[in-house]
């Protein structure tokens, strides 16, 4: 069988995920919505292959465990009616498991590349579903730009799928990432944060009351190109999913005292008439949304903060695609 290769963006959620409504097919409790990012790419050859006796993974040329991707792989295989074992080899240009979303472009690059491989041919939007079994954030990466992952009703899961609302050349925003704490391996992944904060965090039910609200805004913010609305709901989307996480027994922080200096540096800036947003993943590192023509101003200020290592500048990125070279 042939190899394929696959490029995928990260992607920062502006409404975040948090919390599923199904764990065993991965569905999220309420909706979410993302900015796919351009300066975060995962690089992604699968090759299925009658000789291995075993699936294996090489992560930025390291060996690494595929006790999450060999279950996933299965999907693949039921789909496609074949029992061959998979060698994947898979590059990020950013570092991993930061809290810089790596699963996400991870599971959209594998997606493309393993259906692709295994001679399957698939939609976008099929392949959002499929990527979202190996980790839910991956699902809006299928998609450039700003994307929506919607919850679904179904138990199936059938329509827990991503869609493209806005090309990213049609609103030109920018996303400033400060890497804080040098990109160390995070402590808690989101997958056992956000299940800890389901099962213990008093804010929890509060937390997932908030998000449809937020997500009409979001998405009306968006049609206007109204970047102050959906800065305040990217903003309050964040503090909102942080709280309910602080509030987990035992609480579940991934702020540093320079993730706090960096949320002041914003502030600051806001106050000065620049438009500058902030939002925070599952680890100590401060995202802000911000303009073309802001966005020097936001390196500028988060640069000079200690314990900010590299600051990274990202457009709007592509969805997933096929980078194989035709045989
Ligand atoms: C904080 O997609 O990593 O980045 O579905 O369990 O793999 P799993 O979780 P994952 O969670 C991402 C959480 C987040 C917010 C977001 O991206 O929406």
């Amino acid at each position: 069988m042939t190899a394929a290769t696959a490029q995928a963006c990260a992607n920062i959620a502006l409404v975040k995920y948090w919390g599923k409504r199904d764990t065993a097919l991965n569905l999220p409790a309420q909706g979410s919505l993302s900015l796919t990012l351009d300066a975060l790419r995962t690089t992604t050859t699968v090759q299925f292959d009658e000789r291995l006796r075993a699936d294996s993974l090489f992560l930025d040329g390291k060996s690494a465990t595929t006790s999450r991707l060999s279950p996933w792989l299965d999907i693949v295989r039921e789909r496609a009616g074949i029992a061959t074992f998979a060698s994947v080899d898979s590059k990020n240009d950013f570092p991993t498991s930061s809290g810089l979303a790596s699963s996400a472009s991870a599971y959209a690059a594998l997606a493309v590349a393993a259906t692709s491989a295994a001679g399957l041919s698939l939609t976008r939007t099929e392949l959002s579903e499929l990527a979202r079994r190996g980790s839910g954030s991956a699902a809006r990466s299928l998609f450039g730009g700003f994307a929506i992952w919607h919850r679904g009703e179904r138990a199936d899961g059938k329509d827990s799928i991503a869609e493209e609302l806005v090309e990213g050349r049609n609103w030109p925003v920018r996303m400033v990432i400060a890497v804080v704490g040098g990109g160390k391996k995070k402590s808690v992944s989101s997958r056992d944060a956000m299940g800890h904060c389901a099962a213990t965090s008093p804010l929890y039910q509060a937390w997932l009351a908030s998000v449809p609200p937020d997500l009409r805004a979001a998405r009306d913010a968006i049609a206007n190109r109204d970047l102050e609305a959906l800065g305040a709901v990217t903003q309050g989307s964040a503090m909102a999913m942080h709280a309910a996480a602080l509030a987990s027994r035992p609480p579940v922080r991934y702020w540093q005292p320079a993730t706090l200096r960096c949320l002041d540096a914003v502030e600051n800036l806001a106050t000065a008439g620049i438009r500058a947003y902030p939002t925070m993943d599952a680890g100590p590192h401060v995202k802000v949304l911000t303009t073309e023509a802001d966005s020097d101003a936001v390196v500028a200020a988060l640069t000079e903060i200690d314990q900010v290592g590299q600051v990274i500048v990202s457009k709007a990125g592509p969805g997933a695609q096929n980078i194989s070279e035709s045989p």
